[in-house]
């Protein structure tokens, strides 16, 4: 049996996993750090990179003793080097490093977008390739044509804005904690998706899979203060049902969004298998959405349970086929911070 050790430090959550060539996970742990980032209404990457040097060691340890494996067991040891911010991914990749020479393990690089991909193949025990691959999370919205777990081609995403981003963004006009999907989510309950007329930017553009939410912000802004500067602690003061209706007028103007260039992509592509990933996968609305868009287009909808959708380093999972590869790295093995497109 093959045991790899993965380590996840993309963003603000510090994660490790032992999972093994059948596919089966030993030990996961993810030590989130959005209590560190809550009063700054979003991630502060020097206090995440901080915060991933003071954890990734305890995480590792818990990983493995809960995995029941010594370092000595493993087969290799695998990290998210790619994309996400810089000094966040400079301390899973350190320490990935430094496991390697000591021990003398083989070291596998994971694109963290593509792990998010292949988390619906883990949720689903299923072969999910060839699939179209889309990610929605706080960094990222990107549509791909995914031929096989080593095989990932772009074809679109979003020209601004993620689709989480706007989320987190729209949650902090609204008076919204951060992370703000899940307040959006709960706030929209109680609101009327109708109430707010707001843009879809992109959505009718059927030449090509690009998507938009920086307008869709500043539609929010504008709607919510008017095109005027708004006084500081002016969200605070909003009508708890304008919040409510906001949300969900909100929420629903990006689903639709998502869920129309995704069916797009699928179409265009002549593929029959749609896997979702990232954090607003765990949208319940949007998973309701894209199942019934699913149903009627006739495609196969591979969307893995809330833990699997935000960061977590069981997706790693996808470092198991460049082992099968043998795509190894060197120890001067770099991270991109950037998409690699
Ligand atoms: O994939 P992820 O955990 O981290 C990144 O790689 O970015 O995604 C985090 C993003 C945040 O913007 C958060 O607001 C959003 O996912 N998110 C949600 C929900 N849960 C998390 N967005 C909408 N609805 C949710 N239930
Ligand atoms: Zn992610």
């Amino acid at each position: 049996m093959i045991r790899i050790l993965t380590l996840e430090t993309t963003c603000d959550e510090t994660a490790a996993a032992v999972v093994t060539d059948r596919l089966e996970v030993l030990g996961a742990v993810v030590a989130s750090q959005d209590e560190l980032h809550v009063r700054f209404g979003g991630v502060v990457p020097e206090i995440a990179s901080r915060a991933h040097v003071e954890r990734i060691l305890p995480v590792i340890h818990q990983t493995l003793e809960k995995a029941g494996v010594s370092l000595q067991d493993l087969d290799a040891i695998a990290v998210a080097n790619r994309p996400g911010l810089a000094g966040s991914l400079l301390v899973g990749l350190m320490a990935a490093k430094t496991l390697c020479l000591v021990h003398d393990l083989p070291l596998i690089a994971i694109d963290h977008l593509q792990a998010h991909i292949y988390a619906c193949q883990i949720a689903s025990g299923k072969n999910v390739f060839p699939c179209i691959g889309l990610i929605v999370s706080g960094g990222h919205s990107n549509l791909y044509r995914c031929e096989s777990p080593l095989d990932f081609t772009p074809l679109g995403g979003t020209i601004d804005d993620a689709a989480g981003e706007a989320f987190d963004k729209v949650a902090s006009m609204l008076g919204l904690a951060y992370p703000g999907g899940p307040a959006i989510q709960k706030a929209a309950k109680q609101g009327d998706p109708k109430k707010y007329k707001l843009p879809r930017p992109l959505l009718n553009d059927r030449s090509r899979l690009a998507l938009s939410f920086s307008g869709l912000k500043t539609a929010v802004r504008y709607e919510l203060f008017g095109t005027g500067r708004p006084a500081m602690g002016e969200e605070a003061n909003l009508d708890s049902q304008v919040v409510a209706d906001m949300a969900a007028s909100f929420q629903q103007a990006v689903i639709d969004c998502l869920v129309n260039k995704a069916a797009l992509a699928i179409r265009q592509n002549g593929y029959h298998r749609l896997c979702v990933g990232g954090g607003v996968a765990a949208n319940t609305p949007f998973r309701k959405a894209i199942q019934q868009q699913a149903n009627t287009d006739g495609f196969e909808l591979f969307i893995p349970p809330l833990a699997l959708c935000t960061d977590n380093a069981v997706m790693g999972a996808i470092a198991i086929e460049r082992y099968h590869a043998e795509l190894f790295e060197t120890l001067d093995l770099d991270i991109t911070p950037g998409l690699v497109r």
